[in-house]
C-alpha cells in the first residue's frame, strides 16, 4: 500500500481502482504514513498557518428535501428562522472585528431570499468590507442567478457535489434532484470566475470505496480552489437516521488523500469532524487542512441550524469559538491568521477584486 501512496505524492493522481484499494485497505499505519506527507505538502505551500471564515447561517429553510439532511422541507421539527440584511450585516461586524476576513454566507435553498434580495445583500456587505472575501453556499440556481451575486461582489461558492456517482446521488436525493444538475453548477460558477469548493460527505449511506474514488477523480478533474469533506452524521428526522456515522479515521484518511491530489488546495477540517470527535478539527489539521470555518451566527439561532444530530458551538458566541480556535490550533503548533486566505491556485480573470 505504502507505494501507492509513493505514486499518488509523486503523480497527484491514482487510477480508480488504486484509489480504491488505499481506501479498503487503510490502516492507522498506513494513515500515519500518509499524514506525514500530506502535512508536509501543506506545509511547502501554506506553513504553519490556519485560514479561517466566518460562517453566516442565514436561512434554515430549504425548498429541497435531501434524504440526509436537517433542514429537508419535510421535516416538520426544524424550527425555521431568517436572519434580516441588518442582522447579517451585524454578524460581518462583529466578525471582522474578530479579524475574520472572509464572510460565507450559507443557508437553505430559501425562496424567499429572491436573486434581487441577495444581490442587495452582497453589495451592502461589498461596499463596507472592501478588503473581504464574500462566499456564498446557497445551493443550485441558474446561470444568469450566480452571475448577477458575481456582479454584485461575490468571490466565493462552495456547493459540494455530495457524491460524484450519480446512482450513489439518486439513494440520497429526492428524484428532482439530479447529480447532473449539480455539476453543472460546479462549472458554471468555475466559468464566470468564482473560486469554487466542491466536497462530499464520508460513509453516507451505500457509499462505496468505489465511489470515494470517483469523488477523488472527479475534483482532480474539475480543479477547485476548495474541497470541503465531513463524516456523514445521522439526523434523526431524516429517512437516514438508522445508518452509521462516517467515522474520523476514513474522513482523515480522505483528508490526506486529497491533500496529496490537489496540493495546493484549500481543505477545511469542518464542524461535522469536530461533532464526531472532541479534537477532530485538530487531527484534520494533522491531516493536511488547513481552513477552519468557526460560525458567526447570532446565538438565538445557531441551535436550529441542524443538519445533523450533536452538532458543536451551537451555544457559543463568536468570540469564544473564534478564541477556543486560536487555542486549538496553537496546541497543534499552527497559527490562524488575519487575511482572506485565496487559493493559490488561483488566477483572477475577471473577477471584482
Ligand atoms: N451529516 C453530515 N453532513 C451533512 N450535510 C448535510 N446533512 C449532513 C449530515 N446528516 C452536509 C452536506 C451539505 C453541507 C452543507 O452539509 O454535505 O452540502
Ligand atoms: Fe466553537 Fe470551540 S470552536 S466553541
Amino acid at each position: 500500500m505504502r507505494e501507492l501512496i509513493d505514486k499518488l505524492e509523486k503523480n497527484s493522481v491514482l487510477g480508480l481502482s488504486e484509489y480504491a484499494e488505499l481506501i479498503k485497505n487503510f490502516t492507522p499505519e498506513l494513515s500515519e504514513y500518509l499524514f506525514e506527507k500530506s502535512r508536509n505538502i501543506r506545509h511547502k505551500y501554506y506553513g504553519h498557518d490556519v485560514y479561517i471564515r466566518g460562517l453566516i447561517e442565514f436561512t434554515n429553510y430549504c425548498k429541497n428535501d435531501c434524504l440526509y439532511c436537517g433542514i429537508r422541507r419535510s421535516n416538520k421539527n426544524a424550527e425555521r428562522y431568517r436572519l434580516t440584511k441588518e442582522q447579517i450585516l451585524d454578524c460581518c461586524e462583529s466578525g471582522y472585528a474578530l479579524g475574520f476576513r472572509t464572510f460565507v454566507l450559507q443557508g437553505g435553498e430559501d425562496p424567499y431570499f429572491t436573486d434581487d434580495l441577495m444581490v442587495d445583500i452582497i453589495s451592502s456587505v461589498r461596499e463596507r468590507y472592501p478588503d473581504c472575501a464574500i462566499t456564498l453556499s446557497i445551493g443550485e440556481k441558474s446561470y444568469g442567478s450566480y452571475k448577477a451575486f458575481f456582479d454584485a461582489g461575490a468571490n466565493r461558492y462552495l456547493l459540494r457535489h455530495e457524491t460524484a456517482n450519480c446512482e450513489h446521488y439518486g439513494k440520497l436525493h429526492p428524484k428532482e434532484l439530479s447529480c447532473e444538475n449539480r455539476k453543472r453548477c460546479l462549472y458554471d460558477l468555475k466559468e464566470i470566475g468564482y473560486q469554487v469548493g466542491c466536497g462530499f460527505m464520508v460513509g453516507s449511506p451505500y457509499q462505496t470505496a468505489e465511489n470515494l474514488a470517483e469523488d477523488l477523480l472527479f475534483i482532480k478533474e474539475l480543479q477547485p480552489q476548495m474541497v470541503g469533506i465531513g463524516p456523514f452524521i445521522a439526523q434523526h428526522d431524516t429517512p437516514l437516521k438508522d445508518f452509521k456515522n462516517g467515522t474520523l479515521e476514513l474522513t482523515l484518511f480522505m483528508l490526506g488523500l486529497i491533500r496529496l491530489t490537489l496540493p495546493d488546495v484549500l481543505l477545511p477540517s469542518t464542524t461535522a469532524l469536530g461533532t464526531i470527535h472532541p479534537r477532530g478539527r485538530e487531527l484534520g489539521i494533522l491531516a493536511g487542512a488547513n481552513v477552519v470555518m468557526p460560525n458567526l451566527s447570532p446565538t438565538n439561532v445557531r441551535n436550529k441550524y441542524l443538519l445533523y444530530d450533536n452538532k458543536i458551538c451551537t451555544g457559543d458566541e463568536a468570540a469564544e469559538c473564534r478564541h477556543c480556535m486560536e487555542l486549538r490550533m496553537g496546541s497543534i503548533g499552527y497559527k490562524v491568521v488575519v487575511n482572506r486566505g485565496d487559493a493559490i491556485n488561483f488566477h483572477q480573470i475577471n473577477s471584482y477584486k
